[in-house]
């Protein structure tokens, strides 16, 4: 209770603040004095040099030493290959892009330069890649169409003036020039947000949208030939506002071969993919989505500059930056957050593994079946199909879980019941593909080899090799009991 009315207190706090903060702008600020269509956010800055100086440091790299699990660019400048740290990723997305360089984000300032340093494979569709990168984004869709939409990622690029080919996230992606007040400025989120029937929106949310706008899971609608056939849309039908759940996107994304994006080699399944969920994942009832808490409260914290209060535009780890927003609302020790949120990515990680090398076996089972059924061995049709079905639905609650980017901290119950679900499914899918095999007459091994080198090394333009250094080992060690080393052929 003491810590709940402390909490409360600080929410007044935050309140006078915000009313304070409102003081200030009318010194900064002269309306009208932006151009409706201005996407340059040097133009902004002109008015908003504080939030401008400070969205412009996405650019630097943070603290070395201070994240566990989201090291993305530190001062030591590595950057931290996704594949390597959670090596079954190496097996099951092998295939396309995203079985081939995969990384760590890094600060907004990176977002259209890294698409232009990473392999090429990953902005294979073209000109709908930049759907959560660029602010020119809407209006060139509004504009040409699928003609910049399939354009190959270069030529959509040179359809841009030339100062905004490398600007990431911007002032006018978040922010109406007219009064500076929160918009949205991205297609699919308004079509998500009418799938979900919400037209309303309080100050909180709106501090959760302007991140929703991009850190949320969308798909890439295709033909039957996987040529990109559209803008990006979110898979959330069935959802509502504070409850998109898992159950209801693996059902939106198996309805139709639209969301059907690529080809898992070590299955030859046609598949579709998860891409970062922090929305979905975060306002499916966390504890924090349920107390009124938005994405800006922890990732944008108020920081005094001189006379000022503003707000924090150099987005990145809350504990990079000392868990300072944290203390707005906490009133217990960084060392206490840190434990607490180093204890739940731990956690988190651990069932991670479990679910992962679950998956991946269960891939390795339909390889046998394919290599058996080519030389003419017949396969019980009834037991695959089931199999393949619970394969489905256990990998991409993986794909989920990993591709959210806060290791379970945005919603650790969530992440670990979507996880406990996905190791279910797995392990089901594996059942069912031993059963079929031992009818069919096969010997199998206790242990199925999953030979991750293959998967691992050399890959792509780059030739990037597996990182030991870099992989995240069960942080409890129960791992090595399922997946010994030479079980993993690494
Ligand atoms: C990813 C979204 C996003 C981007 C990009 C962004 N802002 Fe903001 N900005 C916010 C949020 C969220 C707030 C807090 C607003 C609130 O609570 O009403 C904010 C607040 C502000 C404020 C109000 C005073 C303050 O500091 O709280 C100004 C002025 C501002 N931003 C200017 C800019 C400028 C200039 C740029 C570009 C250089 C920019 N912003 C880019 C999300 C963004
Ligand atoms: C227009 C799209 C867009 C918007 C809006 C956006 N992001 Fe991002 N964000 C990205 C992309 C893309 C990356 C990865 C950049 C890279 O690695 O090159 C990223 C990276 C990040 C990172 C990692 C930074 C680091 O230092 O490693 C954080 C944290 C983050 N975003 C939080 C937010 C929050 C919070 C908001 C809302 C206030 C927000 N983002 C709004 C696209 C966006
Ligand atoms: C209660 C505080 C809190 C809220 C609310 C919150 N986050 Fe986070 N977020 C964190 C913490 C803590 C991490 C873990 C950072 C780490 O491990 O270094 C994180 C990690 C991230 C990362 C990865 C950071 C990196 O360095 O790669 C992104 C991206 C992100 N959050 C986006 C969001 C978005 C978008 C929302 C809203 C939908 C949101 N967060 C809401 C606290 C919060
Ligand atoms: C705007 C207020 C606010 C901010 C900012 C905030 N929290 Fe919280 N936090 C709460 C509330 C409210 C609760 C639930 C009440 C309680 O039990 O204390 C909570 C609960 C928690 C819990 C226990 C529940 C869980 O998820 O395991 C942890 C841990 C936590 N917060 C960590 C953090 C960290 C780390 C940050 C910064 C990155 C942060 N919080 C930022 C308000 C906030």
């Amino acid at each position: 209770m003491k810590r709940y009315s402390g909490l409360l207190i600080s929410a007044i706090f935050i309140s006078i603040l915000l009313i304070s903060c409102g003081g200030d702008k009318p010194e900064m600020f002269k309306a009208g004095s932006i151009a409706e269509d201005e996407m340059d956010p040097e133009v902004w800055g002109k008015l908003f040099p504080l939030q401008y100086e400070s969205w412009s440091k996405t650019k630097d790299p943070k603290p070395t030493g201070k994240s566990m699990y989201k090291k993305g660019w530190d001062k030591d400048k590595v950057v931290y290959d996704k594949l390597s740290e959670f090596p079954f990723l190496g097996l099951l997305f092998n295939g396309w892009g995203f079985g081939i360089e995969y990384n760590e984000p890094r600060g907004h300032h990176y977002a259209i330069i890294d698409q232009l340093e990473i392999d090429p494979s990953r902005v294979g569709p073209g000109g709908v890649c930049l759907a959560c990168k660029s602010p020119l984004h809407k209006s060139m869709t509004e504009k040409h169409g699928m003609k910049y939409l399939t354009a190959k990622f270069n030529d959509a690029l040179s359809m841009f003036p030339e100062k905004m080919k490398l600007v990431g996230p911007a002032c006018a992606d978040c922010h109406k020039p007219s009064d500076m007040s929160l918009r949205t400025n991205k297609l699919h989120l308004e079509n998500g947000l009418k799938l979900i029937g919400k037209t309303e929106f309080t100050r909180q949310e709106q501090r959760t949208l302007a991140c929703a706008q991009c850190h949320i899971t969308y798909y890439v609608p295709r033909n039957t030939e996987k040529k990109v056939a559209g803008d990006v849309a979110l898979p959330w039908t069935g959802g509502s506002w504070g409850n998109i759940s898992i159950e209801n996107i693996v059902k939106d994304l198996l309805t139709d071969t639209k969301r059907i994006e690529w080809k898992q080699n070590v299955t030859g399944f046609d598949m579709p993919f998860v891409r970062h969920p922090e929305f979905e994942m975060f306002t499916k009832s966390s504890v924090h989505f349920n107390a009124g808490v938005s994405c800006a409260d922890c990732h944008m914290p108020y920081q005094r500059v001189g006379a000022y209060k503003v707000s924090n535009h150099d987005v990145t780890s809350p504990i990079k930056q000392d868990f300072a927003s944290c203390n707005q609302c906490h009133t217990e020790s960084a060392d206490w957050l840190r434990k607490q949120v180093f204890t739940i990515q731990e956690r988190t990680l651990s069932l991670m593994t479990r679910a992962g090398y679950a998956n991946a076996t269960a891939a390795k089972l339909f390889e046998i079946v394919h290599q058996n059924q080519a030389k003419g061995v017949k396969v019980d049709q009834n037991l695959y199909a089931k199999a393949k079905e619970s394969y489905m639905e256990a990998f991409i609650r993986l794909n989920f879980v990993s591709a959210e980017n806060s290791t379970g901290f945005h919603n650790s119950t969530e992440a670990s019941r979507i996880l406990g679900d996905s190791l279910a499914f797995a392990g089901k899918s594996e059942t069912l593909l031993r059963q079929a095999i031992t009818q069919a007459g096969i010997k199998l091994p206790e242990k199925i080899n999953l030979d991750l080198k293959t998967y691992l090394n050399g890959r792509g333009k780059h030739k990037l090799n597996f990182k030991a250094d870099q992989e995240f080992k069960d942080p409890y060690g129960t791992q090595d009991y399922f997946t010994p080393k030479e079980v993993k052929g690494l």
